[in-house]
């Protein structure tokens, strides 16, 4: 496993389009054992395939009980609301509040392609949306209301 280099603020990639996942195979799995050990590294949550520069529709969350590896992922409903503080592994030092759904349902393939569904709540909604979005080259200071105060991130 290696480390890989973290796509940040300014690198237009951030802003493409990922294209589906259509093989999957040793090279991949390479890639998210990777991106894993990148996430953990920089202590985040989650992690995109674009985020280390590769343009398809992969990522993988970690609210705190595992990791979950999403393949070519669909959200399937979205309910409820909360308004969260939210960062970016990509956009380092900043935060701002940001309105997403309480809950989610989603499906994806697993790294053998199977499919499968899960729901989430809370965080785990959150970051679900947040993920999904950079597949779309959407980040998150598209979404948030307001940057942090400086005042507010000393208490964060
Ligand atoms: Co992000």
């Amino acid at each position: 496993m290696a480390i890989r280099n973290m796509r940040t603020e300014g690198d237009e990639i951030l802003s493409k389009k990922s294209r589906p996942v259509e093989v999957f195979d040793q090279k991949l799995w390479d890639l998210l054992d990777d991106m894993k050990e990148t996430m953990a590294e920089h202590n985040g949550v989650g992690l995109a395939g674009v985020q280390v520069g590769y343009l398809r529709r992969l990522f993988i969350v970690d609210v705190g009980d595992g990791v979950v590896e999403f393949i070519n992922p669909q959200i399937l409903e979205t309910s409820g609301e909360q308004f969260v503080v939210e960062g970016c592994l990509s956009f380092p030092g900043k935060w701002g509040m940001a309105r997403r759904p309480a809950h989610v349902k989603a499906r994806a393939q697993d790294r053998n392609g199977n499919w499968f569904e899960i729901e989430g709540d809370d965080l785990m909604a959150q970051a679900i949306c947040h993920e999904y979005d950079h597949l779309d080259g959407i980040v998150f200071l598209d979404r948030i209301e307001r940057r942090l105060t400086e005042e507010e991130l000393k208490e964060l």
